[in-house]
C-alpha cells in the first residue's frame, strides 16, 4: 500500500519538505515542534471541537442532491461546507491556525487570499480573538471579490492591495511572507490551505480532516456504509480535498477526483490545471507541481474562480496523482459556471465558482447505478454573484 502520511521532514514521497530563508528558520522549527503536540492536547480539541460546533455550526449538514444524482444515475451527497459560518471551509482552519498562534505567544496574524473566503475567515477569527490581522490580496482579487473585501476591513482587518505578478494569490502569498521574514517574532502566519513549507500541508489537512470525518458518521447513519465509492473535491491548493478524502485515504477503494482549473482550456496557456501541466519545482517554501517555465520562472496561472488561481498546489495532491491515487481532471471556466447555475436552477444552491468546478467534473466520469458520491461543496456563491449575473443574462 501507498504512504500517504507526512515523514519527518515533511514529505509525502518526493513531495513537501520546508525550503525557506533562514530568517523564518526558528519560526518554522518551532511550528513543527510543537503543531502536533498542540494539536493533539486534550484543551486544543476541547476548544476546537466547541468552537467548531456552537460557532461554525459544524455538522455540516450531507445532502443528497435529488437533481444531481437523477443526472448521474447514482447517488450523489453534498458536504454542505457552504452552510458554515463565513460560507465555506476555510473557517475550519483559521479556528485551528488562531488556536495554535495563541499558544505560541503570538500576536500579530497575517494572511494571503484569493477568493477572499480564507482572508474573511482569518479576519473573523482575529475578531473573535481580538487579534491584529492583516491579509494580503491581489488587486486583481481586490477587484473581483469585492464584498469579501469590505468584510474583511468591517471585521477589523487591514486588507493590503498587492500590485506585483498578475496580482492574484501567489502574489499575495509572496507579500505575506515577506511580511513574516520581517516579523518572525511576534507573527503567526495563517496560510490557508494545504501548501506552504512543513508543517503547514499536514496541519491544514488535520485542521481540514473534519469533513472526511463526519462523512463517514453521516453515510453510516443515511446509507448504513462506512464510506462511499467516490470522493469528489476541487483544489486550489487544496484544503478542502484533503479534508475531504484525509479519513479514506488508507481504503483504496473509495475513489479520489479532484477537480482543478482548466480556465480557458489547460492548452490554452490561461489556466490553473497545475497538477496536469505543472513540473517539479519549489513554490511558497515547498517542492510540488508548480506552472513554470523550463528555466523555472513561474508561469501567471488563470482561472475564473479566484480561489483556484495558484500555480502551485498541496504536496499531498502531487503525491496522490503522481502514485495515481487521485484522478484529476481539468474543467474549464465556462463548464464551472454552467453546473453553478445548472444546480442553482435545480437544487436551489448557488455554490461557490470553486465548488462549481466540482460539480462540473461529475459529466466527466461515468458513474454505476449502485454507486455512492459524496462532493464536498466547498463554499457558498455569494462571493461570485457578479461573474454568474453576466453569464446568466448570456444564457436567458
Ligand atoms: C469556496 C472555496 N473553495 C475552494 C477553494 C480552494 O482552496 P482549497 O483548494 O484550499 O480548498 C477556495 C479558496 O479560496 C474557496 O474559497
Amino acid at each position: 500500500m501507498q504512504k500517504f502520511s507526512v515523514d519527518k521532514s515533511g514529505f509525502y514521497g518526493e513531495f513537501g519538505g520546508a525550503y525557506i530563508p533562514e530568517i523564518l528558520h526558528r519560526c518554522v522549527t518551532e511550528l513543527q515542534d510543537s503543531y502536533l503536540e498542540i494539536l493533539e492536547s486534550d484543551a486544543f480539541r476541547e476548544e476546537f471541537n466547541r468552537l467548531l460546533r456552537d460557532y461554525v455550526g459544524r455538522p455540516s449538514p450531507l445532502y443528497l442532491s435529488g437533481y444531481l444524482s437523477a443526472r448521474h444515475g447514482c447517488r450523489v451527497y453534498l458536504k454542505r461546507e457552504d452552510l458554515n459560518h463565513t460560507g465555506a471551509h476555510k473557517i475550519n482552519n483559521t479556528i485551528g491556525q488562531i488556536l495554535v498562534a495563541k499558544q505560541l505567544g503570538k500576536s500579530r496574524i497575517i494572511a494571503e487570499t484569493g477568493a477572499g473566503q480564507h482572508g474573511v475567515a482569518t479576519a473573523t477569527v482575529c475578531a473573535l480573538m481580538q487579534m491584529e490581522c492583516i491579509v494580503y490580496m491581489g488587486k486583481t482579487d481586490v477587484e473581483r471579490q469585492a464584498v469579501n473585501v469590505r468584510k474583511m476591513e468591517m471585521l477589523g482587518a487591514t486588507v493590503v492591495p498587492v500590485t506585483s505578478g498578475n496580482m492574484t494569490l501567489k502574489d499575495a502569498t509572496n507579500e505575506a511572507i515577506r511580511d513574516w521574514c520581517c516579523n518572525p517574532a511576534n507573527t503567526h502566519y495563517i496560510i490557508g490551505s494545504t501548501v506552504g513549507p512543513h508543517p503547514y500541508p499536514d496541519m491544514v489537512a488535520r485542521l481540514q480532516s473534519v469533513i472526511s470525518e463526519e462523512i463517514g458518521r453521516q453515510l453510516m447513519e443515511k446509507e448504513n456504509r462506512p464510506s462511499p465509492d467516490y470522493l469528489v473535491a476541487c483544489v486550489g491548493g487544496g484544503s478542502n480535498a484533503a479534508g475531504t478524502i484525509y479519513h479514506f485515504l488508507a481504503e483504496e477503494r473509495v475513489k479520489i477526483v479532484l477537480a482543478e482549473a482548466g480556465g480557458k482550456g489547460i492548452h490554452s496557456g490561461e489556466s490553473a490545471a497545475t497538477i496536469q501541466i505543472g513540473t517539479e519545482g519549489i513554490i511558497h517554501g515547498c517542492k510540488t507541481l508548480v506552472m513554470q517555465t523550463e528555466d523555472g520562472q513561474i508561469t501567471e496561472p488563470y482561472s475564473i474562480s479566484a480561489g483556484l488561481d495558484y500555480p502551485g498546489i498541496g504536496p499531498i495532491h502531487a503525491h496522490l496523482a503522481k502514485t495515481r491515487r487521485a484522478k484529476v481532471v481539468a474543467v474549464n471556466d465556462d463548464e464551472a459556471l454552467r453546473a453553478g447555475l445548472a444546480l442553482t436552477r435545480n437544487e436551489g444552491i448557488i455554490p461557490a465558482l470553486e465548488s462549481a468546478h466540482a460539480i462540473a467534473a461529475l459529466d466527466k466520469i461515468r458513474f454505476n447505478q449502485g454507486d455512492l458520491v459524496v462532493l464536498t461543496l466547498s463554499g457558498r456563491g455569494d462571493k461570485d454573484l457578479e461573474t454568474y449575473f453576466k453569464i446568466n443574462d448570456i444564457i436567458e
